[in-house]
């Protein structure tokens, strides 16, 4: 249907790489609600998050507002929606009374059909930033879409039992080998952040920095190294965790990652599901740290032979299923080691892809910094409660990842895709 109404589809040209994303991007999103039943749809699974439902419609409401009205200057589109779907309108449990599914892909549909409409004349000499966001804006709530579906399967088997579809491909079988290395990475400058036109306001102004020499692990933290500190009643000893951390613990009484398998056949997998404050403790437990934000990027995106920035860490080229695991392609986490041709210049797995990875640094604005396209797009959480992720998941859509972009979320959540890697200062 939007084929037939499109007269671009050059891919060389902005306006025929946003209809291909748009495209591409969206179908992924209804992907994720194939077999999807009715209560999944509009359960909300934890308090912290809205019904997978919810995200759609947000997804449509966004595209409606900001294309149709403040670029095309529309009269709002099904304006009965936007109290529901507009993300001030509604507190997040009050957000399962939801129109059927079938009315929402409608009200996405005609939305959509009205934007690509619009997409053939609009003067994206003036708007190309905005079309790029929206395409990462939707990517973003996809991937919220896939971890709340996925809390309610991983409630519904009970504790003690990997979340995910269950399939391994036979190629991304755990190798069961011990995961080792650290990685040197001498001192000097290096420039990170990102002012290109994907860039999101957090990521501008690019800039050089200096950092003295530090150490960073080859590959995330691995469910087998984990176990030893669960083994070593790491979730009962005080000493590794911070004070903040151990009084999360004693409200949140856990005793291992929320998507947590006992059988070793997970041992060489990232773990998944820690929150920052456990990330911390196994840190400590190890005898390293977290990496800062900064240390993390480098170690990603610097190619010290050239002295170049990459936008991801195996160079310039858009995200494939054979450089890392993403865009739900495998649906689970693989083996640490399963992308070697993913790997950054100074040889660090797992950059993008598997799990996203919790950084020391607290999430602020860099030299320059200015909203876009709202203030509650970032700028609301540069309020010293929240922690950056960097990286990417099993689940993150190509459009949303690269070395430059940054999460962000309270220390406390482990309901996101989220792992870690250790640093130091020294070598142990
Ligand atoms: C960057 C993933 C924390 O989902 O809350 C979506 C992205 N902002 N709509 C979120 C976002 C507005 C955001 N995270
Ligand atoms: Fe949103």
């Amino acid at each position: 249907m939007w084929e037939k109404t499109l007269t671009f589809t050059s891919t060389k040209l902005p306006r025929g790489t946003i209809y291909h994303a748009l495209h591409q991007c969206r179908i992924g999103t209804l992907a994720l609600f194939e077999g999807i039943n009715d209560t999944a749809y509009r359960r909300q699974s934890h308090p912290e998050f809205s019904p997978a439902g919810w995200h759609l419609g947000h997804i449509a409401f966004i595209e409606a507002y900001w294309i149709l009205e403040r670029c095309a200057g529309k009269p709002p589109m099904f304006p009965e929606y936007h109290q529901l779907f507009a993300a001030d309108g509604l507190p997040k449990a009050e957000r399962e009374n939801l129109p059927p599914l079938a009315k929402v892909c409608h009200y996405l549909d005609t939305v959509r059909t009205e934007v690509l409409t619009y997409l053939e004349t609009a003067p994206l000499d003036q708007q190309e930033r905005l079309w790029r966001w929206l395409v990462q804006h939707e990517s973003q709530h996809s991937e919220t879409i896939t971890f709340v579906l996925q809390l309610q399967r991983w409630d519904a088997l009970g504790i003690g039992r990997r979340f995910g579809t269950g399939k391994t491909p036979p190629s991304l079988v755990p190798t069961l080998q011990p995961a080792a290395g650290v990685i040197e990475i001498p001192a000097g400058e290096f420039i990170r952040g990102n002012d290109s036109l994907d860039a999101s306001d957090n990521e501008r102004c690019r800039h050089p920095l200096h950092l003295d020499t530090y150490y960073i692990d080859r590959y995330p933290v691995t469910c087998g190294q984990y176990r030893e500190f669960i083994a070593a009643d790491g979730y009962r000893n005080a000493c590794w965790w911070s004070l903040e951390g151990w009084q999360w613990l004693q409200e949140n009484p856990v005793a291992q990652p929320l998507y947590w398998s006992a059988d070793s056949a997970w041992d060489n997998h990232p773990v998944c599901g820690v929150s920052w404050y456990e990330a911390d403790a196994y840190a400590r437990f190890a005898g390293k740290r977290l990496p800062t934000e900064a240390e993390w990027e480098k170690a990603a995106t610097w190619d010290v032979a050239t002295e170049q920035q990459r936008l991801y860490p195996w160079g310039e080229e858009f995200p494939s299923t054979s450089r890392c695991n993403h865009d739900n392609a495998v649906g689970q986490t693989t083996a640490v080691d399963a992308y070697p041709t993913g790997q950054s210049a100074y040889g660090c797995y797992d950059m993008l892809g598997n799990v996203w990875e919790w950084t020391d640094s607290w999430f602020d604005g860099y030299l320059g910094f200015k909203s876009y396209p709202y203030r509650g797009y970032s700028q609301a959480y540069f309020d010293g409660k929240h922690r950056v992720l960097k990286g990417s998941s099993w689940a993150t859509r190509p459009w949303a990842m690269r070395g430059s972009f940054r999460n962000w979320y309270h220390p406390g959540v482990r309901q996101i895709l989220s792992g870690f890697r250790c640093a130091s200062d020294r070598l142990l």
